[in-house]
């Protein structure tokens, strides 16, 4: 019999991290993203920490090694060359970091992750405070430079959901005609329909580009590009990390005046990413000032930040698009003509915004709606394996196989006390 039917799913999870680590970090998946990526290497280190604790700290202590001195933790960390990887770090050349990196970040999950984890070892988690606190004074500075309260991304990529439509629009304004002839790499490892496209491409080269001419200099950045989105999901993941840090201030004994202004600007930011007619946090075209017509699984996590002022509509909202699939949450709104099901960010369950949305229901007394997200993210895992991401109609796995979060997420919600047995 194939050993692999004979491992439970802890068992397979567990070899899943082991795998994946190269040596005190852990790339997502072998091939397809054979680097350090940020809040990856932060749920992995979730996962870590229910069999090794020492790792699950290693983890995030080498993600804040790459540290720029300006506080930005980078989204990619190169610590090798891998020619199964593009674009690499010669394409990025952002050199102001202690080691090749990309030169944007990506959602700032680690204060949140850091702090369940502080009891284990609160001298290590002591240690990444400041590194902490630069990093979200720097979102607050580069991302938010008039001071509106919402965090604007720079790169669909900096968002960590690449091709959601919500970037479409704000997308036109991204001038493409410099970016010449390319190799991709994921769609030889991936089926092209569970990736972005050609067009996705062109855009996100053509602002990697635009960063390397103006050095990445978020001040730059920030005044000079045609891309200045502010996005829901990195709004509220920071604004639910401000409040673990100010958390671990207080047990380490720090002054929390200047964490608590920016949590009172950033929960104040809130209501300008309230769409009434979509009801849901949406994401805003700084540039034009358009709000996104439609939800994505990003509007509800504002739950997940403690902004529970419009919890009754975004239940609504949720519930909608809960009746039209089978597994919950879609990436993106089934209900729209854009939802393409199997599409990476257009439709497309991930384990890990599951869990965070079901923490936000979880804490705002949602215990139903919570459980029916664990249960489906368990069927899902199953059925099909520990895919990157899952087709919320059939169950598909998509992108890459055995993959560091959803295996992360499997162990840290201790997701095998559901339910064995088919849906
Ligand atoms: C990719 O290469 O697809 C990544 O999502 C970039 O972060």
């Amino acid at each position: 019999m194939d050993d692999q039917v004979l491992k439970s799913h802890d068992e397979t999870a567990r070899d899943i991290l082991r795998a994946n680590d190269r040596g005190g970090y852990t790339v997502p998946t072998a091939g397809l993203y054979p680097y350090q990526w940020n809040w990856d290497s932060v749920f992995a280190a979730m996962g870590f920490a229910t069999f090794d604790r020492d790792r699950a700290w290693r983890e995030l202590e080498t993600l804040f090694d790459a540290q720029w001195p300006d506080g930005m933790v980078p989204h990619i960390v190169f610590r090798a060359d891998e020619p199964s990887y593009f674009p690499g770090p010669s394409v990025w050349q952002a050199n102001k970091g202690p080691l090749p990196s990309s030169g944007i970040s990506q959602p700032p999950v680690a204060a949140t992750v850091i702090r369940l984890l502080a009891d284990l070892d609160p001298g290590r988690a002591e240690r990444l405070f400041d590194p902490l606190d630069r990093w979200h004074r720097w979102f607050h500075a580069a991302r938010d430079p008039d001071g509106i309260g919402v965090i604007a991304i720079t790169h669909p990529w900096e968002s960590g959901r690449d091709n959601l439509p919500d970037w479409d629009k704000p997308g036109d304004a991204i001038d493409v005609s410099g970016v010449g002839a390319y190799t991709r790499r994921d769609t030889s490892l991936v089926d092209n329909d569970q990736r972005p496209k050609k067009k996705d491409y062109d855009r996100y080269l053509a602002l990697v580009q635009f960063g390397v001419d103006r050095g990445w200099d978020p001040a730059r950045i920030a005044a000079e590009t045609p891309f200045f989105v502010a996005d829901p999901g990195i709004t509220a993941i920071l604004l639910r990390a401000e409040r673990d840090l100010r958390a671990m201030a207080q047990t380490f004994g720090r002054d929390t005046a200047e964490i608590d202004a920016r949590i009172a600007r950033l929960e104040a930011g809130h209501e300008r990413l309230w769409n009434a007619q979509a009801k849901a946090y949406v994401s805003r075209d700084t540039r034009t000032g358009e709000l996104a017509p439609w939800a994505t699984s990003a509007s509800f996590l504002p739950l997940y930040a403690g902004v529970t002022a419009r919890k009754a509509a975004l239940l609504e909202t949720l519930d909608g698009f809960a009746g039209a699939v089978r597994f919950t949450v879609p990436s993106f709104d089934p209900r729209s003509d854009l939802f393409d099901p199997l599409r990476y960010w257009r439709g497309p369950v991930w384990a890990m915004m599951n869990w965070m949305i079901a923490d936000g229901l979880a804490r705002c007394g949602e215990d139903t709606r919570a459980a029916r997200i664990r249960s489906d993210t368990a069927k899902l895992i199953r059925q099909s394996g520990f895919a990157e991401y899952f087709g919320p109609v059939g169950a598909e796995p998509c992108g890459g196989g055995g993959f560091s979060w959803t295996a992360a997420i499997w162990l840290a919600w201790g997701l095998s006390d559901t339910k064995e047995g088919p849906c």
